[in-house]
């Protein structure tokens, strides 16, 4: 289904660890719409993760960079503008963690230090990405940067824990960041809320398939896969979309704007019929 409507553009995407990441699927159908990309992660998850595999396919390179370090995000955008013989058009923004869930401390016990921590690493990395291609001016007017978040930044989700703070302080940093780059350069900024999809960091949340399920039996058209995601972040990153900015777009199929599914009242009322 590619119509090259990234034909010409280049793009910074963070995150693929493995083949199931959310930025995986980015980079395989950006490069399928005829962009050319960076792909970047930190040096630890490129020991770990499969992503030369990823560069190979999309014919792209790998640089690495920690989202909390500036220096490693200078470098970063530095050496993308030399190898993609320009500035940059867009930026996928698909990090996240919670050393908190990670070590299944619940939200009114948290550990501060690891609070701060995957703050750093989930919401203020988010500005720092934008900061590094603000200082350098790295970005082409009309660009696109695009940051990944979860619908417990509006509405409290059991177990989701810290990583809700974190969601709300990123959506938080499009719209102020993206008031004065828009200004500025003409940059958009938007989250994309996405639903729950099966990856090492939506599996990481205890209670996860729990998630999964009820907001696939709440959602007329179910949960949004990462392959669709890939398809909405593509259209963010598009000319498309030029007016977009400081949003945060729902991508889930209609789960948030639902209150009761005919499939949750059959859970719930022993006599209940579902219509034919
Ligand atoms: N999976 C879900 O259910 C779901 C739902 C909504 C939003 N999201 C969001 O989507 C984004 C991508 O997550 P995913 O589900 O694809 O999982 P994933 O585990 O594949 O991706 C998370 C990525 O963050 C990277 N990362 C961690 N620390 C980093 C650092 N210091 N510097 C650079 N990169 C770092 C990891 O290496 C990994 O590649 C996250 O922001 C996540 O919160 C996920």
């Amino acid at each position: 289904m590619a119509n090259g409507i990234l034909k010409g553009k280049k793009g910074i995407i963070f995150g693929a660890l493995d083949n199931k990441s959310i930025a995986w699927k980015v980079a395989e159908f950006a490069h399928k719409e005829g962009a050319e990309i960076v792909l970047t992660n930190a040096p630890i998850a490129l020991r770990m993760g499969t992503i030369n595999e990823l560069a190979e396919k999309t014919n792209s390179i790998v640089i690495p960079a920690d989202a909390t370090s500036m220096e490693d995000l200078t470098n970063l955008y530095e050496k993308s503008m030399e190898h993609l013989g320009g500035k940059i058009d867009f930026v996928l923004h698909s990090i996240g963690m919670s050393v908190n869930v990670r070590k299944g401390k619940a939200y009114y016990e948290q550990n501060y230090d690891w609070t701060q921590k995957g703050m750093d690493v989930s919401a203020m990395s988010f500005h720092k990405v934008i900061r590094a291609a603000w200082d350098l001016d790295a970005l082409n007017e009309g660009g696109s940067i695009v940051g990944l978040s979860y619908i417990a930044a509006q509405r409290v989700f059991h177990s989701y824990n810290d990583m809700a703070d974190n969601k709300a302080l990123l959506e938080s940093i499009a719209r102020s960041f993206g008031y004065h780059y828009g200004l500025r350069r003409k940059v958009r900024i938007n989250t994309i809320s996405q639903s729950p999809t099966l990856t090492t960091a939506g599996s990481g949340i205890s209670g996860f398939d729990g998630f999964y399920k009820f907001s696939d039996d709440l959602s007329p058209l179910g949960n949004a896969s990462a392959e669709d995601c890939a398809q909405y972040c593509v259209f963010l990153f598009s000319d498309y979309t030029k007016k977009v900015t400081m949003q945060n777009l729902f991508h889930d199929g209609g789960f948030s704007f639902m209150g009761m599914s005919e499939e949750a009242m059959a859970i719930y009322m022993k006599d209940f019929r579902k219509e034919e």
